[in-house]
């Protein structure tokens, strides 16, 4: 039986599209309620929070996974991406108050020590490290926008997908990194081990995404 994970919260509807589009059980799914363990079709889906995604899959409780590559990029576990699935599109930016952008206009220096807010404390320091910039980066689980809302940072690296978190915190993107999408992973170990069982799922979900970009 394929077991794969998918992460609760506002990207499931997403994977439940492409789920179905590949003519994979998806029924049970759709009406999932409270449940973490899903089992309809022949197939196992257990229903874990985003960034416990890749934990799931590199011990070996899930073969493949929908996640997106903010998760995977943040995780340390190493992972195979077999598939950009192009849905739940959304980008990880820097934002803050709207004059920051006066400073990040400037020479790279003028953002030294500066504190960003971020879920994503690897990402966050990887990207200004990418700009040779080197911050302060204060690590919160969730709600990130109250960070300089308080005072207590200078800006925030997050996610970024209709933009109304910001607006109703009065941010601003100032600037853009990279672009986000679902993406279906797997531990490389087991991926070898059990080719044979999974290569028609992986094939299916290929199959729906390469079709839908062919006809956009
Ligand atoms: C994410 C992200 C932003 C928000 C962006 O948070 O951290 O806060 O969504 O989405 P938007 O651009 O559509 O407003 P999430 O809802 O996952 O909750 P969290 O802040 O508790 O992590």
């Amino acid at each position: 039986m394929p077991i794969m994970a998918l992460p609760t919260g506002r990207s499931l509807d997403s994977c439940i599209e492409v789920i179905e589009g590949a003519g994979l059980p998806s029924k049970n799914l759709r009406s999932v309620g409270r449940n973490l363990v899903v089992d309809e079709g022949g197939y196992r889906y257990l229903l874990g929070k985003p960034s416990d995604i890749p934990t799931l899959v590199s011990q070996g409780l899930a073969e493949l996974a929908l996640v997106g590559n903010d998760v995977t990029d943040e995780s340390e576990v190493e992972l195979t991406e077999l598939l950009d699935t192009g849905r739940g599109r959304c980008f990880m930016a820097i934002a803050g108050p709207p004059e920051l952008t006066l400073r990040f206009d400037g020479h790279a220096s003028s953002l030294m020590g500066l504190r960003v807010a971020s879920k994503y404390q690897h990402s966050a320091r990887r990207t200004f490290e990418s700009w040779g910039v080197q911050v302060k980066i204060l690590h919160l689980n969730g709600s990130v926008e109250l960070a300089p809302a308080l005072g207590f940072a200078d800006c925030i690296f997050d996610i970024v997908q209709t933009g109304g978190t910001l607006k109703a915190n009065g941010l601003a993107v100032i600037k853009r990194a990279q672009d986000v999408s679902l993406r279906l992973v797997a531990n490389p170990g087991i991926l070898q081990l059990r080719w044979e069982t999974l290569r028609g799922t992986v094939e299916a979900m290929k199959k729906f995404v390469n079709a839908r970009q062919t006809e956009v």
